[in-house]
């Protein structure tokens, strides 16, 4: 589906654990959206000139519904926690080149996501028919979108403080529960991705990551976003690809991060 930018309507909102929102936007982007895919959202503020990306967390095709999942970082996600329903922003979608779903299908998988990398975890184990561990990293026991996780998949929780699940992060809960995958998906800050890069490179299993690096435009124009590749890539003749456009989804082994 070609990416469109379109006014949106809040339909709910509400904090679902301290300074993580939980919105559903009417749009119809919802129609195509693919788990791993993202979503720009423009901030009225125009102090915050450039949009936000926030990844699709569920998308509800036939009530034409996006499910967002985000942490107040700064300005730009300030202004969208205060968005009420009936309330509009302007969004642009859908962007990126989201999970390749269909390669898991009879697998036994990982879905592993830390922090705000955990949102677009949901949508995926909707999609996918395989055997799903979903590990999940917290900080302490503000957890969420836990319940949403535990009707698509086994959940295996670690939390830094040890307050629920594993003492340590994602890959801890992994060794502590002995568990294994033959692919693994992950979403989740680049320490994280580095050590999944590492396992999964140990265990000669595809691991997909998907970078939530910062962004300018989103759509391919400012160069903002370059991860350096393996592979040259075929229009530049660089190693360097845009996140924003190649990805956000990329197999572990092809990119240096
Ligand atoms: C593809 C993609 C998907 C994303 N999905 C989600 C999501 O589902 N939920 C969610 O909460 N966040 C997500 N993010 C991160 C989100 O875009 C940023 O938190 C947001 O743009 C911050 O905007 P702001 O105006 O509130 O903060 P700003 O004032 O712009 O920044 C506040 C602080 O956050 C840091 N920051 C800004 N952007 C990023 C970023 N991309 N990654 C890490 N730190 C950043 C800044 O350096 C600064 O320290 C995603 C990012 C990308 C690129
Ligand atoms: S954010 Fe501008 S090229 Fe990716």
């Amino acid at each position: 589906m070609q990416k469109k930018k379109l006014t949106a309507v809040i339909t709910s909102q509400k904090e679902i654990a301290p300074g993580i929102f939980d919105m559903w936007i009417a749009t119809e982007l919802a129609k195509g959206a693919v788990p791993g895919q993202f979503i720009c959202l423009y901030p009225k503020d125009k102090s915050t000139l450039l949009p936000r990306p926030i990844s699709i967390c569920e998308a509800d095709k036939e009530k034409e519904q996006l499910r967002i999942v985000y942490r107040v970082a700064g300005k730009g996600t300030a202004e969208f926690s205060a968005y009420k329903e009936g309330d509009t922003v302007e969004v642009l979608g859908t962007l990126g080149n989201g999970f390749p779903v269909e390669e898991a299908t009879g697998k036994k998988v990982f879905l592993m996501g830390g922090g705000i990398g955990i949102p677009p975890m949901l949508e995926l184990a909707k999609n996918m028919q395989a055997d799903k561990q979903i590990v999940v990293g917290y900080r302490d026991d503000k957890t969420f979108l836990r319940e949403d996780l535990e009707k698509n998949g086994t959940v295996y929780i670690a939390t830094e403080d040890g307050s629920v699940g594993t003492k340590g992060n994602v890959m801890d809960a992994i060794r502590e529960n002995g568990l294994q995958a033959d692919m693994i998906f992950a979403c989740g800050p680049m320490p994280m991705l580095r050590a999944i890069k590492k396992y999964a490179e140990e265990a000669g299993i595809p691991a997909y990551i998907s970078l939530e690096e910062h962004m300018a435009c989103g759509v391919g124009a400012c160069l903002g976003c370059v991860v350096k590749t393996k592979e040259k890539d075929h229009h530049s003749h660089v190693h360097n690809a845009r996140i924003c456009t190649d990805g956000p989804v990329f197999e572990a082994r092809e990119v240096d991060i």
